[in-house]
C-alpha cells in the first residue's frame, strides 16, 4: 500500500514569506513524520524558491492551479515549464475558489489535460455547493466529474489522475461542520462508480480519491478510517502542530 497522500493547499496564505518560513521551521521540526506520507505543499507563487528549497528533504512543491496551455504568449501567467523548473509534481485544479472567479468545467478539463501533458499530476477538485434531502448533489457531481475530464479516455491518463472530493459547503469550517465518515464513505463509492462509467473498473480503482473540507486534528483519523487515500488541507496546514497531528492520524 502507498503512504497516504496529505496536500497542504496554502492558498492565499500567510500573509508574508517571513510567517511562511516560520510555519516550514515548525514543519522541519516533524520531517520524519512527514516522510511517512506523501507530503506535497502548495504555497502562493512568489512563496516558490524559498518554500522548495526548505522542504526538499521530506515535501514536494505543488501549484494551486495550472494554466490551460504551454503554448504562446501571455501575460500574467505562469506555464507549466515555469511551474516545473521549481521542482513542482502536482497540481490542484478546479479547486472550487478557482470554479467561483469563474472557471468552467471546459477550463477545468483543458487544465487536466495540459497538466497530463507536462508530466505535472492533476489533482482534479469536484464537490457540490450544497447538499439537500432529494439528493440533487450526486447529479451535480456527476455530471462535473465527466464534464471536468471531457477527453481524457486513455487509460495511462485515468491511471495517473487524483480526485479531490472537496464539499463546498464544508471548506473553511470546523471539524464538527465537516462532512461525517459515513456521509465520505457514501461518496467514495458514488465517485468510483462514475469514474467506471467515464473509464473502467481497474482504472477506476487506481484513481485515488482524497478529501478536503475542514479536515482538523479532531476529525482526522476518523474520516481516514473511510476508503479514502489522503487529504487536502487548507486552514490547518497553516499551523504546523494541527497539520502534524492530521499527518499522525493516517500514518
Ligand atoms: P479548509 O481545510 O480550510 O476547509 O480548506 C479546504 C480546501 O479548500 C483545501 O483545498
Amino acid at each position: 500500500m502507498s503512504k497516504p497522500l496529505l496536500i497542504a493547499n496554502w492558498k492565499n496564505h500567510p500573509e508574508s514569506l517571513a510567517r511562511g518560513t516560520n510555519i516550514l521551521q515548525g514543519f522541519s521540526k516533524k520531517q520524519s513524520l512527514f516522510k511517512k506520507t506523501s507530503l506535497f505543499i502548495a504555497p502562493p507563487l512568489p512563496y516558490f524558491e524559498t518554500v522548495s528549497k526548505k522542504i526538499k528533504n521530506y515535501a514536494t512543491l505543488a501549484a494551486q492551479d495550472i494554466f490551460f496551455t504551454s503554448e504562446g504568449t501571455h501575460t500574467g501567467v505562469v506555464t507549466p515549464e515555469i511551474l516545473k523548473s521549481f521542482g513542482v509534481k502536482l497540481s490542484i485544479i478546479g479547486h472550487s475558489e478557482r470554479r467561483a472567479l469563474g472557471e468552467t468545467n471546459e477550463v477545468v478539463a483543458q487544465k487536466v489535460k495540459t497538466s497530463l501533458l507536462s508530466n505535472i499530476t492533476p489533482v482534479l477538485c469536484v464537490g457540490e455547493t450544497t447538499r439537500d434531502t432529494e439528493g440533487d448533489h450526486f447529479g451535480f457531481l456527476q455530471e462535473q466529474l465527466k464534464l471536468s475530464l471531457e477527453g481524457i479516455r486513455r487509460k495511462d491518463d485515468a491511471e495517473r489522475l487524483i480526485i479531490a472530493y472537496e464539499p463546498v459547503w464544508a471548506i473553511g469550517k470546523t471539524a464538527k461542520d465537516a462532512m461525517q465518515p459515513s456521509d465520505l464513505s457514501q461518496m467514495i463509492i458514488f465517485i468510483k462508480k462514475v469514474l467506471t462509467e467515464i473509464f473502467d473498473r481497474e482504472s477506476a480503482d487506481k484513481i485515488p480519491i482524497i478529501y478536503g473540507g475542514s479536515v482538523e486534528p479532531e476529525n482526522a483519523k476518523q474520516l481516514f478510517d473511510t476508503d479514502i487515500r489522503g487529504f487536502l488541507v487548507g486552514h490547518a496546514s497553516l499551523d504546523p502542530q494541527s497539520f502534524a497531528t492530521i499527518a499522525e492520524a493516517i500514518v
